[in-house]
């Protein structure tokens, strides 16, 4: 690329084949602060050297403003970039810090996850139990529309575990057997989900049953049912209520998106996010069988677009691949870390403790 490409030939600064992270400059970071990859490829860590931007949130808040050019090129380049030593301070420091992007215009409507708004557009990261491993994936690529970019906040790090887990889709759909590229290709993703009614009663529900089965009325943020639908049409999903009360969407993706910028193709679906395998005891979307007698059933199904089942041996395929990509970095306090979404998956690691952990969506896409 060009000028804002940091050399990863220069032993001196960047080439992580011979000599691992060694911290340089960046000439279009400028010279307050000094970057250096992590071993495993990303993220790309950017830290400050001088007293300003160590101690002067304003400072910090201009430098990232000037800079928002030059992070956006090493976003394309790395996936990942990752903010470490920054004096940010709190959740309402992480919205000023980002405000300069534009919002992703969804916002979380019909999400798949367990999370709230708290600050503006500042929403947790997740509220999926601590004890649950949550694969890598690329947020909201089951809608229509999905952020572009993805900030992450550290506002409390648990007492161990509870790293934002990222991987290379780059590195990750090389990987891939080409009879499972050319099977989505030609048949697509379905992608059918269930919400329940929140005003029926949850009794003897574990947290976790609680979690993955979301209330329509959590989901779309209403208790309003022709808000529901006209959420779901502007989002591009079929819709109908069941008997019970809760909501049933589909919707058809082909599995893969151009990046907007690029142009180029990625794997883009949630197949082996949204898929419960038995050997999974700890994945986010695994049930007990406790939970499966107290009437918990899977809210999300993955299917091939035509509606045929795709094979778990494959599924298992993808989660192998996600082991031999997966970077699990701990936290620092105070860091942020902006993912392009298409570029880098997320997960997490399981934790133990309290951990505050935020997410801001900038920009939105359309899917393919
Ligand atoms: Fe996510």
């Amino acid at each position: 690329m060009n000028e804002t490409v940091v050399n990863r030939s220069s032993p001196k600064r960047l080439d992580i084949r011979s000599s691992g992270p060694v911290p340089g400059t960046h000439a279009a970071l400028g010279d307050e602060v000094t970057v250096h990859l992590h071993p495993q490829g990303i993220p790309l860590f950017v830290t400050p050297v001088t007293e300003r931007l160590k101690s002067d949130f304003s400072a910090v808040h201009a430098w990232f403003v000037e800079h928002e050019q030059a992070i956006e090129k090493l976003l394309l380049e790395f996936g990942a970039v990752r903010f470490r030593g920054f004096p940010i301070k709190g959740r309402e420091k992480f919205r000023d810090l980002m405000a300069h992007y534009p919002s992703a215009s969804m916002g979380y409507k019909g999400g798949g996850g367990p999370r709230a708004v708290v600050a503006g557009r500042v929403m947790e990261a997740t509220r999926t139990e601590k004890d649950r491993y949550i694969p890598l994936h690329q947020e909201m690529c089951y809608q229509r529309q999905w952020p572009l970019k993805l900030a992450f906040f550290s506002n409390v790090v648990a007492s161990s575990g509870g790293a934002t887990t990222i991987g290379d889709i780059r590195r990750f759909e090389a990987q891939i057997p080409q009879r499972i590229l050319d099977e989505v290709r030609k048949r697509g993703v379905l992608y059918r989900r269930n919400f329940r009614d929140g005003r029926v009663p949850t009794q003897g529900w574990s947290g976790q049953l609680l979690n993955i089965h979301r209330p329509w009325q959590e989901a779309f943020f209403t208790e309003d049912k022709a808000e529901v639908e006209a959420a779901c049409e502007a989002g591009g999903l079929e819709w109908k209520w069941l008997d019970d009360g809760s909501l049933q969407t589909e919707i058809r993706k082909s599995g893969f998106v151009t990046h907007p910028v690029l142009g180029t193709s990625h794997w883009f679906n949630q197949i082996s996010n949204l898929t419960a395998l038995p050997k999974s005891a700890k994945h986010w979307y695994t049930l007990t069988p406790e939970d499966q007698r107290n009437g918990g059933r899977y809210p999300n199904a993955v299917l091939f677009g035509d509606g045929g089942a795709i094979p778990a041996e494959d599924v298992e395929i993808l989660r192998q691949i996600e082991v031999k990509v997966v970077v699990d970095e701990p936290w620092e306090e105070g860091e942020i870390m902006m993912l392009d979404n298409v570029l880098c998956t997320h997960g997490r690691t399981p934790y133990q403790g309290e951990r505050d952990q935020l997410i801001q969506f900038l920009g939105a896409g359309m899917n393919e």
